[in-house]
């Protein structure tokens, strides 16, 4: 097949109109930081149905962003000129657009329909996505339905996945997310954190007769998983069992089938994905086997489905009503028109709590880089900081500075409209808080408005000169506001492949490869050479006197430890 290439800053698309673009997308921004979000909606009665968009269960309204329609066409010109729909193109048609590691990017094959024809290399990968999915479903079912015990006998009751990044964030929120569907007799943990506080908590609750682990490493040479993974394995069997039962109660999730076996977990427990999918982007692939066990074969078909329908709509929806690439786009204004440097998500549904921390993955990996694909440094900001927490709480939390902080903090609110386990009046109350939060943002409070307030409360002409300054708002704060039908396995799969796609078209704006992760890896080399000074007391060469005072500290602190033991 004759695929078209992600074009580079230097490549189809001249460099010199998309500097152009940039410079005028600039001016744009510059000209709306003097106009005010209530006198555009003031003048322009059809704004709000004009600036939102859907796509299936999804609504996403964005008319409380400091642009215009004007500033919508010149956004939609930058990602033409960025080669925007070829970059879709040359991703969806499975072509090596992670350059730095030479790989395809196919996550989107993940849950793409059994018929379809997705090759890498010529090869379609379509046929081995559905076998994998059919080997967790019969292993999930077998589980679910009690057929798969324990070495005792004993039905399975805990599921604990371990693993970190991709091979946790995205499970342990789909789990959260979809708890409502789950199996009555089973519980899901997740173990990420390395530290023993974490596993030896857990471990005190559980029975290791009635406890199934899912070692998650797309690696398999991830330091904090293969730790976890063998203490884990040691409780097993220091509570009685056997080298022999480990088969009933380990399996694995990994690309890495020698590693796997290397570790002593039975090949045939081992469920696979591909180079092809990234760790950030994998709870679609074997990752999910946690989801899976949890909420079924069924409903995980949904959650692929829904994000199915969202790659679809991604690849074929023009920009104007384009979820992701709207999403991407006003980001983009943001970071490079505005200065913004963080970016906020607040969860208004309990049950996306974990949305925050995902993101930050998902985002902040894929595009917190500062070299485009040629090599080159990249001119301008890219990825934000993400953060954010549930609204609600945040209100009573953080919020102050979202309203009279300094810095302009963009942020996407997301809720849920139909949500029958959330009765009144709580329900309404959270939709209220969420509305009228997005409407605070945006119109701030002028003086007149803080002195009618004060006026009406009885207080005094000299307390209202004091209070005036403090009590007025700026407003003019962006929101999106990203409705969900109801939180589903279809709904939730819809939302992440939007925030996926998101992450891709802003990739593609500042012509970053999104799909690696280059600057993890320092850190991990020098932990492992601090690792080997605590033993061996010698710092590693080389390494500067803090360093050096910090390591003699801890390893101080390690030999008390083992001299307490001892
Ligand atoms: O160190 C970062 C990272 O490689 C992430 O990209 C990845 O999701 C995580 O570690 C876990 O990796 P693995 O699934 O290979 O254990």
């Amino acid at each position: 097949m004759n695929r078209p290439s992600i074009p580079h800053a230097a490549g189809e698309c001249a460099t010199a109109p998309r500097a152009d673009l940039w410079s005028s997308v600039q001016q744009a921004a510059q000209r709306q930081a003097g106009r005010h979000l209530r006198d555009q909606f003031a003048t322009d009665p059809d704004r709000a149905a004009r600036m939102s968009a859907r796509c299936g269960g999804i609504f996403v309204d964005y008319s409380k962003n400091r642009l215009d329609d004007a500033d919508l066409q010149q956004l939609f010109a930058l990602a033409d000129a960025s080669g925007l729909r070829g970059a879709i193109d040359a991703m969806f048609t499975g072509e090596r657009i992670n350059s730095t590691e030479h790989r395809a990017v196919l996550h989107t094959a993940l849950r793409a329909p059994a018929d379809a024809d997705i090759r890498v290399d010529g090869h379609n990968v379509v046929p081995e996505v559905h076998a994998e999915l059919a080997h967790m479903a019969a292993f999930a079912e077998q589980l679910r339905s009690g057929q798969w015990r324990g070495h005792t006998g004993e039905r399975i009751t805990n599921i604990v996945n371990i693993g970190i990044g991709g091979s946790d964030l995205g499970p342990r929120l789909v789990c959260d997310a979809l708890r409502p569907l789950g199996h009555p007799d089973l519980r899901t943990h997740f173990v990420a954190n390395v530290d023993a506080g974490r596993l030896n908590g857990l471990l005190r609750q559980l029975d290791p007769r009635t406890t199934l682990f899912v070692v998650c490493s797309k690696s398999f040479t991830t330091q904090e998983t293969l730790t976890n993974a063998r203490s884990a394995r040691a409780w097993f069997l220091r509570e009685g069992a056997t080298d022999a039962d480990v088969s009933r109660h380990f399996v694995a999730v990994s690309t890495n089938a020698e590693a796997v076996a290397g570790f002593g977990i039975d090949p045939a427990n081992m469920f696979g994905f591909w180079d092809w999918v990234g760790g950030r982007y994998s709870l679609w692939s074997a990752v999910g086997l946690s989801i899976m066990l949890q909420i079924g074969p069924a409903a995980f078909r949904e959650l692929l489905a829904g994000a199915h329908a969202m790659d679809e709509h991604f690849r074929t929806a023009p920009w104007s009503h384009n979820l992701p690439v709207l999403l991407a786009l006003i980001g983009v204004w943001y970071v490079n028109g505005f200065g913004a440097a963080t970016h906020m998500v607040a969860p208004y549904d309990h049950g996306l709590r974990q949305l925050p921390g995902y993101l930050q993955q998902l985002d902040m990996e894929s595009n917190g880089k500062q070299t485009t694909r040629d090599g080159a440094p990249v001119p301008r900001a890219t990825g934000p900081v993400v953060w954010g927490n549930s609204g609600i709480n945040g209100q009573h939390a953080f919020y102050q500075l979202l309203h009279q902080g300094a810095q302009l903090v963009p942020a996407d609110f997301v809720a849920t409209l139909h949500s029958p386990d959330n009765t009144r009046p709580h329900h309404d109350i959270v939709l209220a808080n969420c509305i009228a939060q997005a409407q605070a943002l945006m119109m701030g409070r002028t003086a007149d408005e803080a002195r009618a307030e004060m006026v009406a409360e009885g207080l005094p002409p000299e307390r209202i000169a004091e209070l005036l300054p403090h009590r007025c708002f700026g407003g003019n704060r962006p929101t999106n506001v990203i409705l969900l039908d109801a939180l589903t396995p279809h709904t939730l799969g819809a939302l992440l492949a939007m925030y996926e796609h998101k992450v891709f078209t802003q990739g593609v704006l500042w012509n970053l490869n999104s799909f690696d992760q280059w600057g993890v890896e320092l850190g991990k080399q020098l932990a492992r050479r601090i690792e080997a000074a605590f033993d061996s007391g010698e710092p590693p060469a080389g390494a500067d006197s803090s360093t050096r005072q910090l390591i003699a500290l801890a390893r101080a602190a390690l030999r008390a430890r083992d001299d307490g033991a001892a």
